[in-house]
């Protein structure tokens, strides 16, 4: 066993969750063999969050796990950094904040004058709260991880969608980027699959809407696989979608990271020429009902080995990839 492996315990290990995701919070639970911390997360009459860590922490490897998204993202948000301020004031030893999802990453830049960088602000408010570490799963942009000044474990859900479509021939199949800035994402994906690239360079029209401007790449009597780190419209990916048909593609699907599907995005997407679409649990799952286009894989096999090696003090690198 190298250096890197050799496990290092820091106290008892507890994994604590806010009420954005509890399904995956058990899963994840499950898979480390404990069960979830006690806490109370909820509100005050006025609407302001309220939290109590019911049980001791003292001295304890803690492991706060919160996906913010959807209609009370901002809430979600703030049940974070309390549950994290709570730890800490209660004597954790260390605190990991498990973000699966990292809301705000879209806005890691200024795109016109006078606008904020809102990712930056929430990296400082989880490290003001008093995180030692984060733990997240594809960022919108990996150079986020400089904008915290703590430790970030970034992990990638690519291998566990790639193994989805392991089934296909690669022959048949095309990777299809749906933005430029996807790129190498999608670059990736098709190293994995052993197969071909096409590119769809598209342009934002507004915050619901997109536009394709290009395509490069062959798609003709190929089913093509869109890649991206997140579906919110569904604009993206619809826009693509079609013009792959146009150019010939057979065939399409899409995966992503994380679905966030905000109200009416689902039907639109059941209403696309998308064949399927694959997303991970980092956010709830699209209710069953919704038609059999929707499928899930979770991440919480990943995120607790994750936990796992953190709180051993052994290496994660291996996960990365
Ligand atoms: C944008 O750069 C992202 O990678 C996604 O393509 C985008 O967030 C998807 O949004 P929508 O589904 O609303 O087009």
């Amino acid at each position: 066993m190298s250096d890197l492996d050799r496990p290092r315990e820091e106290g008892p290990l507890l994994l604590f969750s806010g009420n954005s995701n509890p399904a995956l919070t058990r899963k994840v639970a499950q898979g480390l063999g404990i069960e979830p911390g006690q806490a109370l997360a909820g509100r005050f009459p006025n609407g302001e969050v309220q939290v109590r860590i019911e049980e001791n922490v003292r001295g304890a490897d803690v492991f706060v796990l919160q996906s913010p998204q959807g209609e009370d993202v901002d809430g979600s948000l703030m049940e974070l950094l309390v549950m994290i301020d709570a730890l800490r004031r209660a004597s954790a030893r260390r605190i990991t904040a498990v973000i699966p999802y990292l809301p705000y990453a879209r806005q890691e830049k200024k795109t016109a004058g006078r606008e904020p960088i809102t990712a930056k602000l929430v990296a400082n408010l989880i490290a003001t709260a008093g995180a030692s570490r984060v733990l997240t799963i594809d960022m919108h942009a990996p150079a986020i991880e400089g904008f915290f000044d703590i430790p970030v474990d970034h992990l990638r859900a690519a291998p566990l969608l790639a193994q989805h479509f392991l089934g296909l021939d690669p022959e048949q199949i095309v990777v299809v980027s749906p933005d430029v800035g996807g790129v190498e994402r999608a670059n990736k994906f098709r190293q994995r699959l052993g197969t071909t690239l096409a590119i769809v360079a598209k342009q934002r029209l507004g915050p619901q809407s997109t536009e394709v401007v290009e395509m490069v790449g062959e798609v003709k009597g190929k089913i093509a696989i869109l890649i991206d780190d997140q579906i919110s419209t569904g604009s993206t990916l619809v826009g693509a979608a079609s013009v792959l048909i146009e150019r010939g593609a057979v065939d399409v699907r899409a995966c992503a990271t994380h679905g966030l599907f905000p109200p009416g995005a689902v039907e639109y997407l059941c209403d696309s020429p998308l064949e399927e679409i694959v997303v991970t649990d980092t956010l709830p799952e699209v209710d069953e009902g919704a038609g059999s286009k929707f499928h899930t894989v979770s991440v919480a096999p990943v995120l607790a080995e994750a936990i796992r090696r953190i709180h051993q003090n052994r290496s994660v690198s291996a996960l990365f990839d």
